[in-house]
């Protein structure tokens, strides 16, 4: 089965405090949908999880109460904010999947996970693999989770791709995000990336507001999966879900 992560730069408007970015969302599910719909690949029709980051929505408001992975909130407002504005944002991207006929079902992470006193994060699956072989996409996004000792924190869509595809045994994992992959440093995409070493320089941190780590964490996270992932943009997803290799490739 495909883990695939939208992230939240590529379907907002990362710039307008809860704005979508209508044409590109449209875009991600008119791919998926094609995916989804004339399903020959095996791992396709095994199945596709997807996740989707925060963009507009829910950063901005994380700033606000000062919440990040580690640095937690247990102000009550802080919490309905912050969640508040994940389930927005997932009630769009589940209305133009729906709308293309992709079964796609919310999954939020509030509702399940929770961060121990270390800080570690322990996410049920149960219901996603119970979904997936229902036939449904389960759609999970970044959100705020209970922490001990913490209140609640922040959980990246990064974080999320990472334990599901170790608790689902994903095939392929992708992430669809604004740039074409990791870039080097004459702005040219990396095809393989085997070590952490191999991009260390090329990496720099994410420029707009994002309280959970740019390109640098989520290679480093990719690499400690089991699974072949994927680092791509918009342009090249519906290649990817028809199997192709796109973008950066990290294994
Ligand atoms: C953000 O999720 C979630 C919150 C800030 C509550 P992500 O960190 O996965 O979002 P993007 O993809 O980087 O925007």
């Amino acid at each position: 089965m495909i883990v695939l992560k939208l992230g939240g730069s590529v379907i907002t408007d990362k710039d307008r405090a809860e704005t979508l970015d209508g044409e590109a969302l449209d875009r991600a599910a008119d791919a998926v949908a094609a995916a989804f719909d004339g399903a020959t690949d095996d791992a396709l029709v095994d199945g596709l999880a997807l996740v989707h980051g925060g963009g507009s929505f829910g950063h901005v408001n994380a700033s606000e109460y000062g919440v990040s992975t580690t640095a937690g909130t247990h102000d009550p407002g802080g919490v309905h904010a912050i969640h508040g504005a994940m389930t927005t944002l997932n009630r769009f991207v589940l209305q133009r999947l729906l709308d293309r006929g992709v079964p796609a079902v919310p999954v939020h992470p509030f509702s399940a996970a929770h961060r121990d006193a270390d800080g570690d994060l322990h996410l049920p699956t149960g219901q996603v693999e119970t979904l997936l072989g229902e036939g449904f996409v389960p759609v999970l996004h970044g959100d705020l989770v209970a922490h001990a000792g913490e209140g609640t924190t922040v959980v990246s869509g990064d974080e999320l791709v990472a334990d599901l595809a170790t608790a689902l045994g994903a095939d392929r994992v992708g992430l669809c995000s604004t740039v074409p992959g990791v870039l080097d440093g004459d702005d040219e995409v990396v095809e393989h990336v085997a070590a952490y070493g191999d991009v260390e320089d090329a990496l720099g941190a994410s420029e707009s507001t994002d309280v959970t780590g740019g390109m640098a964490a989520k290679v480093r996270a990719l690499l400690d999966l089991d699974a072949e992932a994927s680092i791509f943009g918009l342009d090249a997803l519906g290649a990817f879900l028809a199997g192709a290799d796109v973008g950066t490739t990290i294994e």
